[in-house]
């Protein structure tokens, strides 16, 4: 089994330390390495640039419990609803009672929420029995937070940002203990060995598995590849959550159309102008994955559109005036005519499995946000408690790591040589592999995974999906660049999830088996594992202590 992407040699690689290490800059990254930031040296890597993150893209807001007529025990409620059965309560209360005061602070650090008659403006998308959800400049909160939190980063002093840096792998010392990462700079093509005490994945999410996503081009699941070949566990990752609305225009990326426009009002109709979720419990705001599977169904009909003149010309200008203007861009105008739709890979609520204060499998390596897995989201995240996750466990995270941040910062004579487990010759150096034929493979792997592994699943099409995807495995032997890399992460957690889609003879949330149509509480209400070492997939009970 692979260990590392690239067969580098201790003596290449320029060395940099830190006590603290982030990799990754949206919500969960900025926020932790500020929080972790006081009286120690945090550095943080991303692959593209500080503001480049799935955090940016975010449209519906962030969710939390501060309306008078709501209460954490509510959101608690529709978490777990949500979560089909498979989210943890202990983390899932430590979300919804922490949220409040995590928003507070991040209003602190300059994020300016939407104000209606001098409160805050709440919202309610899918799911949720109130309005709370929090929201920016009408449609565009992640793009606000973002920038709120980089603002804060750059004024912290002891945190410096390193851009267009890659996380290659992991770099470990003979306990397996996890001293830092190894990194290519794309700037300067070198090799970086970044060490400190605590490393902190933050890196997203994988949505670039799929060949439809509303997520951006870094969302290619490097965080769960690297912890997944140092030797981490990963957690419930057949749950992918396929948003119910993305912008279905030819030639037009598969653009977020925010759940909050369903919030507001808005109706899906079918190609004959039927609302066909209007007799099903919560219409259109049941929760995502129903309504995602109703749309796909009926696309077998003809297409489906979302029409949001419900909700009125002006609140549609002052509500979304991002998701308008887009629109417009691709020649349809919300305001007079429905918009086309279809799902499209949005969120992994699977990951690196953690507890609930980040701690992966592996000794000082930590996971937050979207590619850490602590049970929260169960089988399908109700919507906009991705912000909020990234926020409270990022916070825990920075709370744990303050003794360990007292201790010595690691050295390069500790890391483990890579020359023990693997040789140039074994990676096949050398056998190089056209550049047209690696652009090809991730097209390949994109497209057997919507088809195989997305919204509908069965046994015939997963043991497909697992047995292609094992072969083209073995097309990666000679690699060397972002891309490559990247293609190489793909197909690493596309495997995982295809995995443990075939082993999950059930359905429940993001995960729905044609063949198996039923969720079957009594065998299944429990958590995937995978190893690198282990065959077969492990499981583990629901209430999992810390
Ligand atoms: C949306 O605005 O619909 C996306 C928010 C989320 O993913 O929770």
């Amino acid at each position: 089994m692979r260990r590392y992407l690239y067969p580098w040699t201790k003596s290449e690689v320029k060395v940099f330390d830190s006590d603290v290490l982030v990799l990754g800059s949206g919500i969960a990254g900025l926020y932790t390495a500020i929080k972790s930031s006081e009286g120690c040296k945090v550095t943080i890597l991303t692959k593209k640039t500080i503001e480049e993150s799935n955090t940016e893209h975010a449209q519906g807001g962030i969710a939390a419990a501060i309306d008078e007529a709501d209460s954490p025990a509510l959101h608690l409620q529709d978490t777990l609803r949500a979560g089909a059965g498979l989210s943890d309560p202990l983390s899932v209360k430590i979300l919804v009672e922490d949220g409040p005061n995590c928003v507070e602070e991040l209003m602190g650090m300059g994020a300016q929420f939407d104000y209606h008659n001098g409160v805050l403006a709440l919202t309610r998308e899918g799911a949720h029995s109130q309005r709370r959800i929090l929201h920016a400049l009408g449609d565009a909160t992640g793009w606000e937070v973002e920038r709120a939190l980089v603002a804060k980063v750059k004024a912290c002093p002891n945190v410096s940002t390193l851009e267009e840096r890659f996380v290659v792998d992991l770099l470990e010392n003979d306990k397996g203990e996890i001293l830092g990462a190894l990194v290519l700079n794309a700037q300067t093509g070198d090799f970086e060995g970044h060490l400190a005490k605590a490393v902190i994945l933050a890196t997203g999410g994988l949505g670039q598995v799929y060949c439809f996503t509303t997520n951006p081009g870094v969302a290619t699941g490097d965080g769960m590849a690297v912890a997944w070949r140092a030797g981490a566990e990963l957690m419930d990752m057949e749950f992918v959550q396929f948003h119910p609305t993305a912008l279905l225009i030819p030639n037009a990326p598969r653009f977020l159309i925010s759940e909050a426009v369903r919030g507001e009002g808005a109706h899906l109709i079918n190609s004959a102008g039927i609302r066909f979720m209007e007799d099903m419990p919560d219409k259109e705001l049941a929760p995502r994955d129903i309504v995602a599977r109703a749309i796909w169904l009926e696309m077998n009909q003809g297409p489906v559109f979302l029409d949001f003149r419900p909700i009125g010309e002006k609140r549609i200008l002052e509500r979304f005036p991002t998701i308008y203007q887009t629109c417009l861009k691709f020649g349809v105008d919300v305001l007079t005519m429905p918009l086309p739709v279809a799902p499209a890979a949005h969120y992994m609520m699977g990951g690196i499995a953690t507890n609930t204060y980040g701690e992966t499998s592996l000794p000082h390596l930590y996971a937050a946000g979207e590619c850490a897995c602590n049970g929260v989201h169960g089988a399908n995240r109700l919507a906009s408690n991705s912000l909020l996750d990234g926020l409270v466990f990022g916070a825990r995270i920075a709370e744990k790591i303050k003794a360990r941040v007292q201790s010595k910062r690691p050295t390069w004579e500790e890391v483990r040589s890579p020359e023990l487990s693997l040789n140039r010759t074994e990676t096949g150096i050398g056998e190089a592999v056209k550049q047209s034929d690696k652009q090809d493979l991730r097209t390949r792997i994109q497209d057997l995974m919507w088809n195989r592994v997305g919204i509908l699943r069965n046994e015939t099409g997963l043991r497909e999906a697992t047995e292609l995807l094992l072969d083209w495995d073995r097309e990666l032997l000679s690699i060397s660049s972002v891309n490559e890399f990247e293609t190489a992460n793909i197909l690493a957690v596309g495997s995982a999830i295809a995995k443990a889609a075939l082993d999950r003879k059930e359905s429940r949330g993001g995960h729905f088996r044609s063949d198996y149509p039923s969720r079957l509480d009594e065998s299944w209400q429990k958590h995937s594992l995978q190893h690198k070492e282990e065959n077969d997939v492990l499981y583990v009970p629901v209430s999992r202590v810390d």
